[in-house]
C-alpha cells in the first residue's frame, strides 16, 4: 500500500469515479485562507462490506469505510493511527485490522470497555467454555429502575453476571463477554435482554420505558442471557480472517479514558494519522444514553463528565485545545481527518468553524472532502438533519502538520 502525500490525494480525489459520479469542486474561505473542497461518493454501501467486528451499537458512530479511506491512503502498516474521540473504536478497529498500531481516547469510560476486547478477540470456543462455567442462577434483587425493561428471571441473570464482573480481576475472555453483554442490555428485537425499547444505542430512562410498555401493552418476556451473548459473540467473530486476527493480536495499542486535550501518555510526534469525529454541538445527550451501561459496569453515571457544548464559540475553544494536543502528538507531515456533521439544520457549518481552530494550533488545512451517500440506518443515528434529501454527507477537513 503506497503512502501518498496530500498533493497526490488531491489529484486522486479530482479524478475519482469509482462509484459512477465525477467529483465536484468548490472552494471554502475560512480562517483567512481558501481551502479546496471535493464532493463525490468516495465510499459507499456498495463497497466491500466492513468487518462484523464493528457491529457494536454506539451513538453517533461512523462507518468503518470512512477511516479506511484515509488509513489506506495516508499510512503504511506499522504506522500509529489515533482517534481522540474514539467512541466504540471504529477508527482503531479498522486500523488494527489493516496492520496499523493504534491509539484511542474518550472521556466516556464505556468507550475503552467496548473497544479494548475487540482489539484482541478471543476464540468463540473459549467464550462458550467461559459462559458454560458461569453460575447465573439465583433470585433477582428488586430494582424499580430495571423492572420496566426485564423479566424477573432475566434480571436475576444480568445481576449475577454483573456481580461476577465486579468481583474479580477480568481476563481477556471476561472482558469480551462483558463487552458483548453491554451491547445486549436494551434494544428493539428478541436478540436483546430487554423488552422492546429504543434501538440499543439510545437507552431510555425507566419512566419513559413504562410509558412504552403501556402504549404497546407489553410485559418483559424471559430472555436467556448466556444464549444471547453466545449468539452475538459468534456474529462479531464471524469471517475474521487469519491475517486479520494476526494483525489484531500483534497490534500495539494505547487506550485512554480522558479529555482529548489531556493525553500526556501519548508521546510527541508519535502518530501518523488521526481520524476522528468530535462531539457535535449539543446533538447527542451521552449522559442519558449511558445510565444503564454505567450501572452494569458499576460506574456512577454522574461522575462521567461528557460535556454537551451549546455555543459555537465554546465548541471552537474546546476544539482548539484538542488541536493543540493533536499538533503535539502528530509527526511532521502527518494528517488529521476531522469529520463534522451538519448541525442546526445545516445552518451551522462545523467544517468552516473548525478550520480556524486547526490553524490556531499550527496545522495547515489541506482540503475538505464531502462524501455524499445514500441515506442509511447508520447515518440515521448521527442526528444529521438532511433526511428530506435522502442523502447523508460526511464532511471531513484534512489538516496536515507542517
Ligand atoms: C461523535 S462520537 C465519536 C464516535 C466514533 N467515531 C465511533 O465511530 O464510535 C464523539 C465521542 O466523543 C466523546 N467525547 C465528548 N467530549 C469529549 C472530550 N472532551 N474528550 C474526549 N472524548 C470526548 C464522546 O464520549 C463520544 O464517544
Amino acid at each position: 500500500m503506497a503512502k501518498t502525500t496530500s498533493q497526490t490525494l488531491r489529484k486522486e480525489l479530482l479524478g475519482f469515479k469509482e462509484f459512477g459520479t465525477s467529483t465536484q469542486c468548490a472552494e471554502l474561505a475560512a480562517g483567512g485562507t481558501m481551502v479546496p473542497v471535493y464532493i463525490n461518493e468516495y465510499w459507499t454501501a456498495k463497497q466491500r462490506a466492513a468487518s462484523n467486528l464493528h457491529e457494536v451499537p454506539y451513538r453517533a458512530c461512523f462507518k468503518p469505510q470512512l477511516p479506511r479511506f484515509f488509513i489506506e491512503r495516508l499510512t503504511r502498516p506499522g504506522d500509529r493511527v489515533y482517534d481522540p474521540f474514539m467512541g466504540r473504536g471504529t477508527t482503531l478497529i479498522e486500523a488494527a485490522l489493516m496492520g496499523r498500531r493504534v491509539a484511542g481516547c474518550d472521556v466516556n469510560p464505556l468507550a475503552a470497555t467496548l473497544a479494548e476486547p475487540r482489539l484482541a478477540p478471543p476464540a468463540q470456543d473459549d467464550v462458550l467454555a467461559k459462559l458454560e462455567s458461569l453460575d447465573l442462577t439465583g433470585h433477582a434483587e428488586v430494582n424499580e429502575d430495571l423492572a420496566p425493561f426485564y423479566h424477573i428471571d432475566t434480571l436475576g441473570q444480568i445481576q449475577a453476571l454483573r456481580r461476577y464482573f465486579l468481583n474479580r480481576e477480568l481476563d481477556a475472555v471476561d472482558k469480551w463477554i462483558r463487552m458483548v453483554a453491554l451491547t445486549r442490555l436494551t434494544g428493539h428485537s428478541p436478540g436483546y435482554f430487554s423488552v422492546y425499547t429504543l434501538p440499543p444505542n439510545q437507552a431510555v430512562l425507566p419512566g419513559r420505558q413504562r410509558l412504552i410498555n403501556e402504549k404497546r401493552a407489553q410485559v418483559p418476556e424471559f430472555r436467556d442471557v448466556k444464549a444471547l451473548i453466545a449468539r452475538k459473540s459468534a456474529q462479531l467473530l464471524k469471517e475474521l480472517t487469519k491475517e486479520q486476527l494476526k494483525h489484531l493480536h500483534s497490534s500495539d495499542r494505547i487506550l485512554l479514558t480522558s479529555e482529548a486535550s489531556q493525553t500526556q501518555a501519548l508521546a510527541d510526534n508519535s502518530v501518523s494519522l488521526v481520524v476522528t469525529s468530535p462531539p457535535f454541538l449539543n446533538v447527542v445527550d451521552y449522559k442519558t444514553d449511558n445510565w444503564l451501561r454505567c450501572w452494569f459496569l458499576g460506574i456512577d453515571a454522574a461522575t462521567v463528565q461528557i460535556s454537551q457544548i451549546k455555543k459555537l464559540t465554546e465548541w471552537q475553544q474546546t476544539m482548539t485545545r484538542v488541536f493543540h494536543e493533536l499538533a503535539r502528538v502528530i509527526k511532521p507531515g502527518g494528517h488529521i481527518a476531522f469529520e463534522v456533521g451538519e448541525v442546526a439544520g445545516g445552518t451551522i457549518r462545523l467544517e468552516e468553524a473548525s478550520i480556524p481552530c486547526g490553524i490556531a494550533a499550527g496545522l495547515e488545512p489541506d482540503l475538505v472532502l464531502i462524501n455524499a451517500q445514500e441515506f442509511t440506518k447508520t447515518a440515521n443515528c448521527w442526528g444529521i438533519a438532511n433526511n428530506d434529501k435522502g442523502t447523508n454527507t460526511n464532511r471531513i477537513i484534512l489538516f496536515r502538520k507542517p
